[in-house]
């Protein structure tokens, strides 16, 4: 059975380096592993739990479907402000009173390795949240301010080993996971 990963770029720019990231490193993906790119966190309103009803927005029913769909999550998201990027932020509050998200296996992947607060308020964020957070899959690629296409960064040894790096840490993680609830 193939391991199904969830990747999100905090960025709402076009030419954003994470949203770029997320597709080189979904173009990197070994057999067995299928990476989908979620692109609608900017299509969700604004957290307000009165929205959280009965019936939620459509695209906040369809980020939590999609996140309850797969394994495992992979975050990439700028820093602005020494804090979290606000779509980034705003999409984590929507899955707090989800019941998808608890325990899922998340990696945070830091394309910016200048940014250290953005990472550690997600983090934070996400541990409260009871996220499953792979340490050994949370890692920095020296990205900012070299504008690779994500062709340059598949072809790139450093950057594709790194994003290679990520997923297979979190395919390890997953599996192990599975493994003791097997056993
Ligand atoms: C309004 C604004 C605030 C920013 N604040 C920070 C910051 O606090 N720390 C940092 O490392 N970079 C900061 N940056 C730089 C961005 O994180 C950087 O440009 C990043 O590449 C943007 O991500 P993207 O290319 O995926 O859109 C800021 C950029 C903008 C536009």
């Amino acid at each position: 059975m193939s391991l199904r990963l969830l990747a999100v770029s905090g960025s709402l720019r076009a030419a954003s380096s994470n949203s770029r990231a997320i597709e080189a490193l979904a173009r990197l993906a070994p057999a067995g592993v299928e990476v989908e790119i979620y692109r609608g966190i900017g299509e969700l309103p604004f957290f307000n739990l009165d929205l959280d009803g009965e019936t939620p927005p459509a695209a906040v029913r369809h980020w939590r479907e999609r996140v309850g769909a797969h394994d495992g999550l992979i975050i990439c998201s700028p820093e602005y402000a020494h804090g979290v990027a606000g779509a980034m932020k705003n999409a984590l509050d929507w899955l707090v009173p989800s019941l998808e998200f608890p325990e899922k296996p998340v990696a945070l992947v830091n394309a910016s390795p200048g940014a250290r607060f953005a990472q550690a308020h997600m983090r934070e964020t996400l541990t409260v949240m009871s996220a499953r957070m792979v340490d050994e899959a949370c890692l920095a690629i020296p990205l900012q301010g070299r504008n690779l296409t994500v062709e340059q960064m598949v072809a790139d040894p450093e950057v594709a080993g790194l994003l290679g790096a990520v997923i297979a840490a979190l395919a390890r993680a997953i599996d192990s996971d599975a493994e003791a609830g097997a056993g």
